[in-house]
This record gives structure tokens, sequence and C-alpha cells, in this order.
């Protein structure tokens, strides 16, 4: 019976340091020392030992148990060690290697455009008003003076949700709205500088687009007004060189009404194909507000005056970028968009 315990020993002993993984182990462990396993057999036959013989050889049984247990747990670390050693090898980070760059994003060059407009009015006194887009007809024609069968309404073809809604064709009714909020107290000093949307699609106009729209009411103000700020934006904006041009035109909500060029900036007022030879670029439209558009937001006429301007912004970021489609502003390629950081 000694001798089996030796041999068994011996065997366990061997077979538990050859395997080479867990599974394996575990099968082991059943073998030996399971409910059916080899050594828990050779105990249970202690019976036919002859009596005197038993406490030495019983004692032997459960001390190779228990040394079998302790081999077993040893081993069980030892793979477990080999194991995660063999998981970090294949997953080792290389500290070394080059990373993925952070990219940082930046503001849209249409978004520049418009924090330098706001960053110039403001300066100068204006604050930043705001209108839905969605506009009723009353904002968008009528208070303008632009009656239901007003010719000029074929010039800004919109987009109708019913009768009454559209999307607001300019950023004039804002002037209203603002307007009406604030009367009768003066002065009134607000730009608007938002989306507006109209039935145009081609190189330089876009179903939407952006506007930035100017008003300024109180006592006394006159077309002087109007020029000397619109100088000072031209500056501002395109360089201290730029030159201003006021040439009469016509819009139902202003009288007088101009429209304002500004020197070229290829040329410098040359003459080149982008001026068209003329050297000079329209950049706004323009003029003293109607007394009927004053008299329905609440203002006298005869009390106060005002001057307006409305321009498209797209327009000044291509005459600013030189760029030449304006559908290049909407069609978010990252070639396009990151010239401009
Ligand atoms: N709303 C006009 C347009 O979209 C532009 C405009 C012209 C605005 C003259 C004004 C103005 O405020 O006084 O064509």
């Amino acid at each position: 019976m000694l001798d089996k315990l030796k041999e068994l020993e011996d065997e366990a002993k061997n077979k538990i340091e050859g395997v080479s993984d867990l599974e394996e182990l575990k099968t082991l462990k059943v073998r030996y020392l399971g409910k059916k396993g080899e050594l828990t057999r050779l105990l249970r036959s202690l019976g036919s030992v002859p009596a005197e013989d038993r406490p030495v050889i019983g004692k032997k049984a459960n001390a190779l148990r228990e040394e079998l247990e302790r081999v077993i747990e040893l081993r069980e670390q030892s793979l477990q060690d080999e194991q995660r050693q063999e998981k970090w090898e294949k997953e080792r980070i290389d500290v070394t290697l080059p990373g993925w760059p952070a990219t940082v994003g930046q503001r849209h060059p249409l978004t520049m455009i418009i924090d330098e407009i706001k960053e110039i009015f403001t300066g100068l006194g204006f604050q930043l008003a705001y209108g839905p887009d969605i506009e009723t007809d009353y904002y968008n024609f009528e208070a303008l003076n632009i009656p239901a069968d007003h010719p000029a309404r074929d010039m800004q073809d919109s987009f109708y949700i019913t009768d009454e809604f559209l999307l607001r064709t300019h950023t004039s009714p804002v002037q209203i709205r603002s307007m009406e909020r604030q009367a009768p107290k003066l002065p009134v000093r607000i730009i608007c500088l938002g989306k507006v949307y109209r039935r145009d699609d081609d190189a330089t106009h876009s179903p939407m687009f952006h506007q930035c729209e100017g008003l300024v009411v109180d006592t006394d103000i006159t077309f002087a007004d109007l020029k000397g700020t619109l100088d000072l934006f031209a500056r501002e904006m395109f360089g201290p060189e730029q030159r201003v041009r006021f040439r009469p035109s016509f819009f139902p909500f202003t009288e007088p009404s101009a429209e304002v060029d500004i020197s070229c900036i290829m040329c410098s007022g040359k003459g080149c194909r982008t001026c068209s030879y003329t050297g000079w670029l329209e950049i706004l439209g323009s003029g003293m507000v109607h007394p009927r558009v004053l008299e329905v937001s609440g203002y006298n006429p005869r009390e106060v005056t005002g001057f307006a301007f409305g321009m498209g912004i797209e327009r000044i970021a291509m005459l600013k970028y030189g760029i030449g489609d304006l559908r290049l502003f909407f069609s978010n390629d990252l070639r396009f968009l990151k010239q401009f950081s």
C-alpha cells in the first residue's frame, strides 16, 4: 500500500508539472483528488489494510492529499501568471509610437465674418436683435411698405408655408419688430444677423443665405450719419484704403434709397474682371427709413428720422476672401474650410 502511495505521488507530481494549461490541470485534479479520483479510491480501500497498519498509511495518504492540493495550487498560480504575461506581451503598448494628432475645430468662414461684423457694430453702440426665420406676410412685406400687389415682391420670391406665413426673404422685418418692441423709446440702434431664404440657386445665390440688417432711429438722424457709419464699416472690414460710393436706388421701405459700393478689392478701383471693369463692387442696400415704416412701428415721423441698411454676408465673405462660388460655404468640404484656420 505504501508503495502504491509513493507511485501515485510520483506519477501525480510528474503530470502536474507537465501540464501546459489550466484546463488540463483541472482534469488532473479531478483525476487524483475528485470523488472518484485515484487517491480517494485508495483511501476508501483502507478497510482492507491490516488494522495495525491503518494509522500510518492513513496519515501518509492524507499527507499526500494535502501535498497534491498544494502542488496543484502552486501550478495553477504559475500557469495563471504565464497566461497573464502572454496576454501582456500581445497587448503591450508601445509608448514610443507617434500618437493621433488631436484635431482642433475652427469657426466657419461665415461665422468669422458674422463675428467681425458684430464686433464692428457693437463697438459703435449697436445692439444685437433677432427675429424668427418663419415670418408673417405682414412683417416681411406689408409693414415694410410692400403691399400684396407690389412688384418688389417679385424680386424676393420666397418659400411660402401658408398664404400668411413664409420663410423670411430678408432681415428687414426685424426692423419693424425691434421698433415695435421699444417704441416710443429712443434711440433705436440695432443690427440683426441671420438666415434668409429665397428661390434662387446658382454660383452667387443660394436658397438660404445670411444677411445683416442695421437700423438707427432717433431725433435728427440724417443721411450723413448713414454715410459715416457705412464708410467706417467698409474701412474696418476691408482695410483703411477702402472707399464707398452711394448710388441712388429704390426700396419701398426707405426714402431716399441708395445702393452702396466699395472700391474693388481685387484691383483697388482700377477696373478688372471681378468688378466688370467699373472699379466698384456693390455690397448693400440702404436709405432713410420711410415715414410709413416709422409710423406703423409706433414712431412719429414728424419727430424722428432713421436710416437702415441690409447686406448679404456671403457676398462680404466672398469679396474679403476672394471666393468665386458661394456654394462652397455650404458643401462641407474640409479642403475649403481648413483654409480659414
Ligand atoms: N432688404 C433688402 C434686400 O434684402 C436690403 C435692404 C435695402 C435693407 C435697403 C435695408 C435697406 O435695410 O434700407 O434686398
